[in-house]
C-alpha cells in the first residue's frame, strides 16, 4: 500500500511539474487571399513573428496566404465555425453582416490614404470594430492597402469610355452601383478567380491597388490601367469572438499587443508597396498607365455621384459626413 502511495505521489509530482512543457501550443490559424508581397501578407506574417518570438511552445500562428485555406466565399463562416481564427477580408466584404462599413466603398470618398486613416482611428472608426460582435466577429484592427486603379483592355480616360464593359467587382452593393452609375456591367467575383476571367475574357476590366494588380499579374492581362484613385481597399482584421475572450489571461494580452504592433508595421508599409508595385508594373511595359487630366478626374467623380443618395439611407447621413470630415481634419 505504502509502496503504491508513493508511486501514486511520485506520479502527481511528475504531472504537477511537467503540463506546462507537454501542454500543446494554442493554434491560430491566419488565412487571407493577398501574396505575402502585399501589404496584408506582409502584416500577417509580423504578426506570426511578433506571437512566437514572445511566447514561445505557447502559441503557434500558422499564415495561410493566397486563399490556400479559405477564398472570399467561405473565410466568415469557417471563422465562426473555428476552423480559422483570423481573417483580413477587405472592408468591401462584410456588407452581409452590416451595413456600416459600405461606407468605406462611397466612391471618392476619401482623398488618400491617410484620410483614411484619421476616420478609422477616430470614435466612429474604432466603435465600427466592434460592430459585429452580435454576430460572433471581434474586429482587431484596420489594416490599409491602398487607393483602387481601374485597368481594362481599352483605355479609360472618361466614364463613357467604361459604358457596357463588364468589370469584376467584390462582393459589395456598392460597388455594383458604382459600375452601374457608369453604364458597365459589374460581376461579382472571388478574388482567386481574378486573373482567370481576364485572361479568358469572362470580364473585361477590374479595380483594385497597385499591389494586388501586381502581385497577381492583372497587368500581363491587361492592355490599360487608369490611375482613378477613386476608391479604397483597406480591411479589418476579425476574430472570433468566443475564442478571443476565451484566450488564456496570461496570453490574451500578449497576442493584442503583437496585433497592434503588427498593425502599426503593416500600415507604414502599405504607400511604399503600393508605390513600388506602380513602378514595377511601369516598368515591365506590359500595361499603359493612364494618367487622367484635373477635367476627366472630375468626370468620374460626377458620374459616380448618384451611388451617394442610393446607400444614404442604409449607411447613415451623420456617417459618410464623419468620413467626409476626414479629408480635411488634418
Ligand atoms: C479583392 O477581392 O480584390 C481584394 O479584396 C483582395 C484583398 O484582400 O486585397
Amino acid at each position: 500500500m505504502r509502496i503504491l502511495l508513493s508511486g501514486i505521489a511520485a506520479l502527481g509530482l511528475a504531472m504537477a511539474v511537467m503540463p506546462a512543457a507537454q501542454a500543446e501550443p494554442i493554434k491560430i490559424k491566419f488565412s487571407h487571399v493577398v501574396a505575402d508581397s502585399t501589404p496584408k501578407g506582409k502584416g500577417a506574417l509580423e504578426f506570426k513573428r511578433l506571437v512566437e518570438q514572445r511566447l514561445p511552445g505557447k502559441v503557434v500562428v500558422e499564415v495561410y496566404p493566397n486563399s490556400q485555406l479559405f477564398g472570399d466565399a467561405k473565410e466568415m463562416e469557417a471563422l465562426l465555425l473555428g476552423d480559422v481564427q483570423i481573417i483580413a477580408p477587405s472592408l468591401s466584404k462584410f456588407s452581409k453582416f452590416t451595413s456600416k462599413l459600405q461606407v468605406f466603398d462611397l466612391p471618392f470618398l476619401f482623398d488618400d490614404i491617410h484620410a483614411i486613416d484619421r476616420f478609422q482611428k477616430g470614435k466612429i472608426g474604432q466603435g465600427l470594430l466592434t460592430s459585429m460582435e452580435s454576430k460572433g466577429y471581434t474586429g482587431l484592427g484596420y489594416w490599409h492597402n491602398g487607393m483602387k486603379q481601374m485597368s481594362a483592355n481599352k483605355p479609360l480616360r472618361v466614364p463613357e469610355d467604361a459604358k457596357g464593359l463588364k468589370f469584376r467587382i467584390q462582393s459589395s452593393d456598392v460597388l455594383e452601383a458604382q459600375f452601374k452609375a457608369l453604364g458597365s456591367n459589374p460581376q461579382k467575383m472571388a478574388f482567386a478567380e481574378v486573373y482567370q476571367a481576364l485572361q479568358t475574357g469572362t470580364v473585361d476590366g477590374q479595380e483594385n491597388t497597385w499591389s494586388n494588380i501586381y502581385s497577381q499579374k492583372f497587368h500581363e492581362a491587361q492592355k490599360y490601367i487608369t490611375e482613378t484613385n477613386h476608391g479604397v481597399i483597406d480591411y479589418m482584421v476579425v476574430t472570433n469572438t468566443k475564442f478571443w475572450k476565451g484566450l488564456p489571461n496570461d496570453v490574451r494580452p500578449v497576442v493584442e499587443k503583437a496585433m497592434a504592433e503588427a498593425t502599426v508595421f503593416a500600415n507604414k508599409l502599405a504607400d511604399d508597396i503600393n508605390e513600388a508595385d506602380k513602378k514595377k508594373i511601369l516598368e515591365s511595359g506590359k500595361t499603359e498607365i493612364i494618367t487622367l487630366t484635373k477635367e476627366q478626374a472630375a468626370q468620374w467623380r460626377k458620374a459616380m455621384a448618384p451611388v451617394y443618395k442610393q446607400f444614404e439611407p442604409e449607411v447613415g447621413k451623420d456617417l459618410i459626413d464623419a468620413a467626409l470630415a476626414s479629408n480635411t481634419a488634418g
